[in-house]
């Protein structure tokens, strides 16, 4: 079938306001750069014209200034979801501007699937190929686009001249089947590829061909500061005193990492350690670390959602791809997140929190327990299922002002019935197999500044009993300092005595 070729501002007269649009990718990489943003130029012209014009976004994860950031500026988004981390659009989150509907990755598809989000309009899909007959290679990320092009009534494509052809063979592209007829995910080790190469889509539903050639502008990771270094340290402590004796099998189980300074030194320092044997990864986004650990032959594979690169890694990579073909595959969203497959294949998890309270539970998303940071990303699915779960932070933030070690967290994401390990530059404190009281004990004495020691020790002496011994009048009061003062070290407990 022969494609109409146009310009982003030609396709997005296309869009209309109220119209549900869902896009290719996770992170910025694979994610339509140019559409979008011509979208956010047409809401504007609406707007000054008095008209009301928003769009409904359903993504794969975050996305780049180019769609969430655009669209912000130009108040263009009535719905968001599944998770974002540009500053434009926590601002229209919190002023309640933009509905934002902070999923777990794994289940934002299959809940498209289930009709939870209603119909979906169109699918933007950024590719490096497509056939008359509708088979597409993606670009350097999934996401959830197998289902959002699937459910789609019309599809526009953004042909990307910058990537590869030899992007073909590293994604797995692959659709569970609905309850009640699913099966088991059929992944029993990381590289085990189970679906499809390439993205097969119904080529009438295509209105057009958009022409791009760009690469996916994800910045360089600055060198790690001294505070993640040192919480990457103790990461890799644990990992290895734990190998040592016997807690993770002699061939080692496959890693997930966030994103981030803290995921890099952890990842920088296992590949530099002589004992960790090579290792896999299942996880949902591959940074630049990921790719020299490979290099060095650290790395055996990695099955992820994206390859979130620095444009200086991806112009270095992408000649070099064929390289990796056997060694990268990137998979839909609920594939790399799969609670069924994380348990399965054993996963170590290194996620990282804002603040970690005493018992365990963890706030990812909420700073001071209303203002949302960025979401709850893939943390959970990872988490709840993970062999061994661990939270990392900084032990304080704001130059000290906040203490990440707080009596009871102000948002909780991960209770403590997920939460095996926290680590700050501290120190570690590993929870596993403890009681309430004897883990406030341990992330007290191992993982809190020593500005905060004792007033956390003051706050459990508060507690009148029971399993988990919480004063629930003075279960906030860090919060309440730093709000009243700036500085949770005013928090004064000999008032609630
Ligand atoms: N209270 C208030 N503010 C806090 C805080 C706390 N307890 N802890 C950190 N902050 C502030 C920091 O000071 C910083 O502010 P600044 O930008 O003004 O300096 C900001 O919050 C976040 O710090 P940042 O350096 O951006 O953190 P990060 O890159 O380490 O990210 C999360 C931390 C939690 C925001 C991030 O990991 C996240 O969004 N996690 C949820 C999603 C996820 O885990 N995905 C998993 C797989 S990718």
């Amino acid at each position: 079938m022969a494609f109409d070729y146009m310009t982003a501002a030609e396709a997005a007269e296309h869009f209309k306001n109220g119209d549900t649009v869902g896009l290719s990718g996770f992170t910025a990489p694979g994610t339509p750069k140019f559409i979008p943003e011509a979208i956010a130029a047409k809401a504007e012209r609406e707007h000054a014209e008095g008209r009301p014009f928003k769009i409904n976004l359903l993504t794969g994860a975050s996305t780049s200034d180019h769609v969430d950031g655009a669209l912000s500026r130009a108040n263009a988004l009535n719905f968001r979801a599944p998770y974002q981390n540009v500053p434009d659009l926590r601002k229209r989150i919190n002023a309640h501007d933009c509905h934002y509907n902070d999923r777990h990755l794994s289940e934002m598809a299959q809940e498209v699937r289930y009709g939870f989000y209603g119909k979906v309009d169109w699918a933007i899909i950024e590719a490096a190929d497509i056939t008359p007959d509708g088979e597409v290679i993606l670009g350097t990320g999934v996401g959830n686009i197998p289902t959002y092009a699937m459910l789609a009534d019309k599809i526009f494509i953004e042909l990307n001249e910058a990537l590869p052809k030899a992007l073909y063979g590293m994604h797995d592209i692959y659709i569970p089947a609905d309850p009640p007829r699913r099966r088991e995910i059929p992944v029993y080790a990381a590289n085990d590829r189970i679906g499809s190469p390439v993205l097969k889509i119904d080529p009438r539903k295509v209105v057009g061909i958009v022409r791009t050639n760009s690469y996916d502008g994800v910045k360089a990771f600055t060198a790690p500061d001294e505070v993640s270094k040192q919480i990457g340290a103790n990461v890799v402590d644990f990992l290895l005193s734990e190998y040592r004796r016997g807690g993770i099998p002699k061939e080692f189980l496959p890693l997930q990492s966030g994103v981030g300074n803290v995921a890099n030194a952890v990842l920088y320092d296992l590949g530099e350690n002589k004992e960790i044997p090579p290792f896999m990864m299942y996880t949902e986004v591959m940074q630049d670390a990921v790719l020299s650990l490979m290099r060095k032959g650290k790395c055996t594979f990695a099955s992820t959602c994206s390859m979130t690169f620095s444009d200086d890694t991806e112009k270095e990579f992408f000649p070099d791809m064929k390289e990796f073909a056997h060694k990268i595959l990137m998979r839909p969203a609920e594939l790399s997140n799969n609670p069924e497959v994380i348990r399965r294949l054993g996963i170590i998890s290194m996620n990282t929190a804002l603040e970690a309270d005493i018992f365990g539970g963890i706030n990812s998303t909420h700073v001071l327990g209303t203002k949302m940071m960025n979401g709850v990303g893939g943390s959970g699915d990872f988490t709840r299922n993970a062999y061994i779960s661990i939270f990392s932070c900084p032990s304080v933030s704001k130059g000290g002002l906040i203490s990440n070690i707080v009596p009871m967290v102000a948002h909780a994401d991960h209770s403590e019935h997920s939460v095996d390990i926290v680590v700050t530059d501290q120190g570690i404190a590993d929870l596993r197999g403890l009681d309430p009281l004897q883990r406030a004990e341990r992330i007290i004495e191992n993982c809190a500044h020593p500005d905060y020691k004792g007033l956390l020790l003051d706050y459990l002496k508060l507690g009148k009993g029971g399993q988990t011994p919480h004063s629930l009048t003075a279960a906030f009061a860090f919060h309440n300092a730093f709000n009243e003062t700036g500085d949770m070290r005013n928090a004064d407990f000999s008032k609630y005595c």
